[in-house]
C-alpha cells in the first residue's frame, strides 16, 4: 500500500481525529500526550501524520506536502484552497458568528475585529454595510470591551467566552466542524488507498459510505 501523509494541528481536534482514526483501525501507539514530535507513523507504517499550525493545514494539502488534512470549516471559509473537501468529520462543531453587546449594531459603517477578516468583510459587504476590519490573532472578545470595534466575527463553541465578557451572538454566519480535505493530484494518483481510508473513517463514524 502507498503511504499517505495526513496533516493536522495538535490540540482538541487532533485528539478527536485520532479517535476517529482508531475507530477506522488506524493506530498511533507511539503517540504520547506530552510529545513534541511533529511526525508520527501509524502502527502499520502506512499513514504518516504531520503536525502543523491549524491555519497552515490547507496549504500543506494544496501544495501536496500532505495528501490529506484535517481542518475546521472556519479555516477553509476564511482562506479557500484548491483541495477536495470530502468528509464532514462532525467533530469540533462551532459556529462563525457576529457578536457584540446586546442590541442593534450600526448598519451603515462598522468597525469589526476578527481572526476571520475575509469572512467578516464578505458577510457585511453582502448586507450592504461598509466595514473597517481589524485583523486580530486572538482574544478578539476584548475589542468591543475596550471600544476598538463595534462587533466581532469569531467562532463560538460553548458560548462561555462571550458570556463571561458580557457579549452575545447577534447573527449566525455559518456552521463549522472539522473536515477531511484531500490534495487533488493525490486523489487522482492514490484514489484507491484514499477512498479506502475515507471509507474506514466513515464506517468508524457510523456513516454509510
Ligand atoms: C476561540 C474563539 C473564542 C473561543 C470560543 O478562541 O476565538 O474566543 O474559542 O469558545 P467558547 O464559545 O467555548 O468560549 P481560542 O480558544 O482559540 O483562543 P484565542 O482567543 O487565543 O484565539
Amino acid at each position: 500500500m502507498e503511504q499517505l501523509t495526513v496533516a493536522m494541528a495538535k490540540g482538541r481536534t487532533a485528539t478527536k481525529a485520532m479517535k476517529l482514526f482508531e475507530q477506522a483501525g488506524i493506530y498511533f501507539s507511539s503517540l504520547q500526550d506530552d510529545s513534541r514530535k511533529l511526525v508520527l507513523t501509524d502502527d502499520s507504517g502506512q499513514v504518516k501524520l504531520i503536525f502543523v499550525k491549524a491555519v497552515d493545514v490547507p496549504t500543506y494539502v494544496e501544495k501536496g506536502a500532505a495528501d490529506i488534512g484535517i481542518i475546521g470549516k472556519d479555516v477553509l471559509l476564511e482562506d479557500p484552497k484548491d483541495v477536495y473537501e470530502m468528509v464532514d468529520l462532525r467533530i469540533s462543531a462551532c459556529k462563525l458568528v457576529v457578536a457584540g453587546f446586546p442590541g442593534p449594531y450600526p448598519n451603515t459603517q462598522l468597525t469589526v475585529a476578527s481572526k476571520y477578516p475575509h469572512v467578516a468583510k464578505t458577510f457585511f459587504t453582502n448586507k450592504g454595510i461598509r466595514t473597517d476590519v481589524i485583523t486580530l490573532n486572538g482574544s478578539v472578545e476584548l475589542a468591543p470591551l475596550i471600544g476598538m470595534a463595534d462587533v466581532i466575527v469569531d467562532i463560538v463553541e460553548t458560548g462561555k467566552t462571550l458570556k463571561e465578557n458580557g457579549l452575545v451572538v447577534l447573527e449566525e454566519i455559518a456552521d463549522s466542524s472539522a473536515r477531511l480535505i484531500v490534495n487533488k493530484a493525490s486523489f487522482a494518483i492514490k484514489t484507491a488507498v484514499i477512498q479506502q481510508l475515507i471509507g474506514s473513517v466513515k464506517e468508524g463514524m457510523g456513516v454509510s459510505t
